[in-house]
């Protein structure tokens, strides 16, 4: 242990002996850390003024200051010099090879399901549709119940629930109830909205079925809307997003909150090698199911089904970008991989 003026000479004069031999910058920092660390040789020194002899603690104190700075400046001097050179010399050797390609920025990019939504709110906007964003976290009296099916009714089978901890509370099985929400903020108003956003289904999960996935919910609600505004908006829909030659049919179907419900379906191009396997061989695809509002729906949304009616229709943009893509596992959609993500 260092304690006397003695000490400190020999501790100065092999620190600076070592100092002299360091041949490169890292050298430098480890010698620093040896001396001057925590826990380094002349913290040590520094901190032994207390267990000095009183007679001669003034005189060790004083000198282990004056070391403890000629140390300082000489580490300071020697790492300023050494860094100096090895810029010069880089400076001198180093030559920038200017042919050596670039690297190029990653820049990042919107999800091809963010891509698809956005075309369909262009399109829909066109239509003087606005878009409505609805809680994914709903009560079963709005998923279910306000959409016509009290509890136990056969048709809540359609759709495999997730049910939270808290009665009552699931995460919604379709972008439906915001229907409800969005009748109950606008009534009495006309409403014209789209409802995107993300559904969950208790599914087993292949190619075909995810877990969560999502939707695009559409509703018109006002005086004298009919069927054949419906028809009118799936059929221009259908050809922005498919092409101008497209041709819709219609086909009856059962959903407990419209009456009459249909589904509707889009010829495909005859052109597209992939038509026959898209299509099972019939040239025709199913897009959504659709309807006119269920007069019951219309008045748990505030209206009065004898002086406005509605239509509404739900799809799923996934299967529009699987169609549109030729992709053929709905699994890729959540699966983060780059391989798949950055081809869109
Ligand atoms: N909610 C239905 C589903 O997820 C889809 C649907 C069908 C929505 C008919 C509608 C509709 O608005 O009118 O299976």
């Amino acid at each position: 242990m260092t304690t006397t003026v003695t000490d400190l000479a020999a501790l100065e004069s092999r620190a600076a002996g070592e100092l002299a031999a360091c041949a490169d910058e890292p050298a430098l920092r480890a010698w620093n850390t040896r001396y001057f660390g925590k826990t380094g040789e002349m913290a040590a020194a520094l901190k032994a003024v207390g267990s000095v002899e009183p007679a001669q603690r003034k005189a060790y104190g004083q000198e282990a200051n004056r070391v403890k700075e000629a140390l300082t400046a000489a580490y300071d001097a020697a790492l300023a010099a050494r860094q100096e050179a090895d810029l010069l010399k880089s400076l001198a050797e180093d030559k920038l090879d200017v042919t050596l390609p670039g690297r190029s920025p990653q820049p990042g990019r919107l999800h091809l399901v963010t891509q698809t939504l956005r075309e369909i709110y262009a399109i829909f906007a066109d239509l003087g549709f606005q878009v409505f964003r609805s809680r994914e976290v709903e009560s079963d009296e709005l998923n279910f119940g306000q959409l016509n099916m009290p509890p136990h009714h056969p048709a809540r089978d359609m759709w495999d629930t997730f049910h939270t901890t808290t009665p009552g509370v699931l995460l919604r099985t379709h972008t439906s109830p915001g229907q409800i929400h969005v009748m109950r903020q606008a009534c009495p108003d006309p409403v014209r909205a789209i409802l995107p956003g993300m559904c969950y289904r208790f599914e087993q999960i292949t190619t075909r079925s995810e877990m969560q996935f999502v939707q695009v919910e559409g509703l018109a609600v006002g005086p004298g809307i009919t069927m054949t505004d419906l028809k009118g908006t799936i059929q221009a829909f259908a050809r922005r997003l498919f092409g101008q030659e497209r041709q819709i049919r219609i086909r009856s179907s059962y959903f407990p909150f419209t009456e009459p419900s249909i589904e509707v379906d889009v010829d495909w191009p005859a052109d597209d090698p992939n038509r026959d396997r898209l299509t099972k061989g019939t040239g025709w695809l199913e897009i959504m199911g659709a309807g006119m509002v269920h007069p019951t729906v219309l008045r748990n949304g505030g209206y009065d089904p004898a002086k406005v009616s509605g239509f509404a229709f739900g799809m799923g943009p996934q299967r529009i970008a699987m169609l549109r893509h030729a992709i053929d596992d709905i699994r890729l959609f959540w699966g983060n991989d780059l391989r798949f993500l950055s081809q869109f």
